[in-house]
Formats: C-alpha cells, sequence, structure tokens
C-alpha cells in the first residue's frame, strides 16, 4: 500500500481542533449533571478559561464552583451577562428554559453554545436562528456525538471516498436507562427522540453527509413504565436517492449489561464502516469506542481495525465548545450552529408528527 495511503489510515482526524486563544472566557448556565461529568472534566482537557458559572439554584452553583476552582458563581442570569470576561456563554438547563436564556445572551453580546434540543418547539430555534443574526454573535448546539471518537473517525472515512457511495446507515442500541435520573425528563411527553436518538439523527445526517428528506417513525413504551414518553423508537429516514438511514433503540433492556448493545454500521457502495458506542457499555463508566473498515477501494480483502483514543463521554464535550471558539477566530458559521441544527430538528419533529399520523413526514412539512 502507498505510504500516503497508509499515513492517512492512521490518522482519521477525529479529535476535535482546538482554538489558538484559549484564555476567552466561558460561563456557565446551569450546574447540573451533564456539566458536572462531561463539559467541565472536557474543558479542563481542552485547557479553557471557565471564569463563573449560574444556577437558579445558588448551592448548586457554588457547589460546583468549589469543586471545578471556577472562580465566580453569580447569583443571577443578568450578573453573568453583565460580566464582560465572559465571552462564552454554556448553557445546559432544560430545553424548555434555553430559548430564553439563549436569546438573553446574544442580546447582551454573548456568543453562545446550547444544550441539546435546543427547543422543544421547532418555531422557538428557527426564531433564535434571527435572533442571533440580528444581534451578530454565534450560536452553536451540543450536538457532541459528532466528535465521539467512531463518528468522527466514520465521518472522515465517508468523506475520504473509502466505503463508495454511501447507502445506508443504521444504529442500533438496547440498554436500560433509568430516566428518573432526570426527574424532568419522567414527565416529558417526547422522551426517547427529542432526549436521546436526535444525537443518532444527527450522527447519521453528519457522517453520510447528505440532507434527509423525510421520515417514518414508531415509539412505544414499556408496559408498567413510570415515564411519560416513549423509551423504544424505530425510525426510518429516507434521503434523496438510494440512501437510507434506520435508528432502532431501546431503553428497556431488562438483563444484565453483557447483554446491552449500541452498534452502527454505515454502508456504502464500496464497503463499510461499523463498530460499537463504548458510552453505553460499562455504564455508567463506559470504554472506549471501537470501529473497523472495509474499503474495496483501499485494500479489497482486508478489514482495518484501528484503536480509538477518547470517548463520547466526556472527551468530545471538548468539540462543539471548540468549533464555538474557532468559528469566533475564523470568523465564519459553526459547523454546528444553530441554523445547522434545524435540520436536526427538523427530523426529530418530523419523526413526532410521523408517530401521531402514522405516515412518512418530509423535513419540508417542518416550520
Ligand atoms: N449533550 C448531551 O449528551 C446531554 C446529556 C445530558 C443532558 N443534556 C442536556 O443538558 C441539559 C441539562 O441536563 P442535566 O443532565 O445537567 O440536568 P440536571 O437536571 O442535572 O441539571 C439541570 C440544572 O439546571 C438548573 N436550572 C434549571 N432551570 C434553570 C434556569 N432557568 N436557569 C438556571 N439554571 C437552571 C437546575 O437547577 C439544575 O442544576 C438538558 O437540556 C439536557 O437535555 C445533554
Amino acid at each position: 500500500m502507498q505510504s500516503e495511503a497508509l499515513r492517512q489510515i492512521l490518522h482519521l482526524d477525529y479529535a476535535p481542533k482546538l482554538p489558538q486563544d484559549k484564555t476567552k472566557g466561558i460561563g456557565i448556565v446551569g450546574a447540573g449533571e451533564i456539566v458536572k461529568t462531561c463539559h467541565l472534566p472536557a474543558y479542563r482537557m481542552a485547557g479553557f478559561n471557565v471564569v463563573g458559572v449560574f444556577d437558579s439554584d445558588l448551592g448548586r452553583a457554588e457547589a460546583l464552583a468549589r469543586q471545578f476552582g471556577i472562580p465566580k458563581s453569580y447569583r443571577s442570569l443578568e450578573e453573568l451577562l453583565s460580566d464582560r470576561s465572559v465571552q462564552f456563554a454554556d448553557i445546559a438547563v432544560p430545553a424548555k428554559y434555553q430559548p430564553r436564556i439563549a436569546a438573553e445572551a446574544a442580546a447582551a453580546g454573548k456568543h453562545v453554545l446550547c444544550q441539546k434540543p435546543l427547543a422543544e418547539q421547532y418555531a422557538e430555534a428557527a426564531a433564535l436562528v434571527t435572533a442571533f443574526s440580528k444581534a451578530g454573535v454565534k450560536g452553536a448546539v451540543n450536538q457532541q456525538m459528532r466528535w465521539a471518537p467512531s463518528m468522527g473517525a466514520s465521518r472522515t472515512i465517508v468523506s475520504r471516498g473509502w466505503i463508495g457511495e454511501p447507502v445506508q446507515a443504521s444504529i442500533q442500541v438496547n440498554v436500560r436507562t433509568q430516566w428518573e435520573q432526570w426527574e424532568w425528563l419522567t414527565r416529558m411527553e417526547t422522551l426517547e427522540i427529542m432526549y436521546h436518538s436526535l444525537h443518532y439523527l444527527d450522527a447519521i445526517r453528519y457522517v453520510l453527509g447528505l440532507v434527509p428528506e423525510s421520515i417514518y417513525a414508531d415509539g412505544a413504551r414499556f408496559p408498567g413504565q413510570p415515564y411519560v414518553g416513549e423509551t423504544r423508537t424505530l425510525l426510518h429516514i429516507k434521503f434523496p436517492g438510494e440512501a437510507r438511514g434506520l435508528v432502532f433503540d431501546s431503553h428497556n433492556n431488562r438483563q444484565p449489561q453483557d447483554d446491552w448493545f449500541a452498534t452502527f454500521r454505515f454502508e456504502g457502495t464500496e464497503g463499510v464502516v461499523k463498530g460499537t458506542n463504548g458510552a453505553l457499555y460499562n455504564y455508567p463508566v463506559g470504554r472506549e469506542d471501537t470501529l473497523s473498515f472495509y474499503s474495496e477501494r483501499l485494500a479489497a480483502g482486508y478489514l482495518f481495525t484501528p484503536a480509538l483514543e477518547g470517548r463520547w463521554f466526556p472527551h468530545a464535550f471538548m468539540g462543539p465548545m471548540s468549533e464555538l471558539m474557532l468559528s469566533v477566530e475564523e470568523n465564519r458559521e459553526p459547523s454546528n450552529s444553530l441554523r445547522d441544527n434545524l435540520t436536526t430538528l427538523k427530523m426529530v419533529f418530523a419523526a413526532y408528527r410521523s408517530m401521531e399520523e402514522n405516515r412518512a413526514v418530509r423535513l419540508a412539512e417542518i416550520e
């Protein structure tokens, strides 16, 4: 094999690219579990400068500030937004509060990283895009699965044309999720797709580099479950031409963890890339993702099995914030921009409409 091809194969280019200037201040809104377990550990790895934290529960903000050596805990959102040392607001509160906070942060001149889902109504998300462009600041969404090592590497492999024309994507998950860890989620009528499988919808369109046309979705509950929303989903995604995607996701596995699985597979006309999503094995500790790929173009008859470094949780959380910072440095739209996220949200809302009306729903119907 040519040494240039070998060099490229060994470098699957999935690690987040960091900004040149890491001193710009980050102000966190929401001192909950995801900030403690993922945002802050990842920002520490990246060397980012977190200057303060606000939570409507001051005690939580103060405890988090102590734990991570963050200089300030703010008593109000206004206090955070008027702090000139904050250039980036990093929001991680339940989605129903996010649009108002994001709009206020933009109006105060902050660049903003929003959590997923960006909003619980499509129109609210679309209104944010307009508000941000009026305010002249950048907004991005924390769809950090794009930076999970297996997804980043898959994207590289597909975009280099190594599996030929992409025609089929599938992500299949069968685990047990105790949704009561997030009490507010147990009452959501739209649960699994809105809060979990939207990662897979986003990752599939990202890896394939295609915009979906329509979705057919089915969702169900598990008998006796203490949650309002769906906890099992089947999503069929149709792209223009021959490409298709499938998400099968059940959070009701009653067996010990050695029966759980979280796999992905992207097939093309000349190969396949496949593997496992390590975050959902050995839960909640996780393990490294695995990946292998076959490419008739590179080496027919040979299965590449590169080892991947880093994990979805927390390493991938460096990605969305880095990309937002880079977009400011380079004065361009971030790849995970609010505008880009509208396509992922259209997939989510098309899926729920499909479930209600038992038909395939085109993304163009969502507005
Ligand atoms: N990207 C991911 O993979 C991922 C994973 C988990 C959670 N999330 C998202 O992150 C967000 C937070 O999730 P979590 O698991 O940390 O939840 P959590 O319940 O542990 O924490 C939420 C925090 O927000 C605070 N809060 C609520 N309303 C507020 C407001 N108006 N202003 C300021 N603080 C407020 C609460 O006091 C709490 O401390 C949710 O939107 C969730 O969907 C994303």
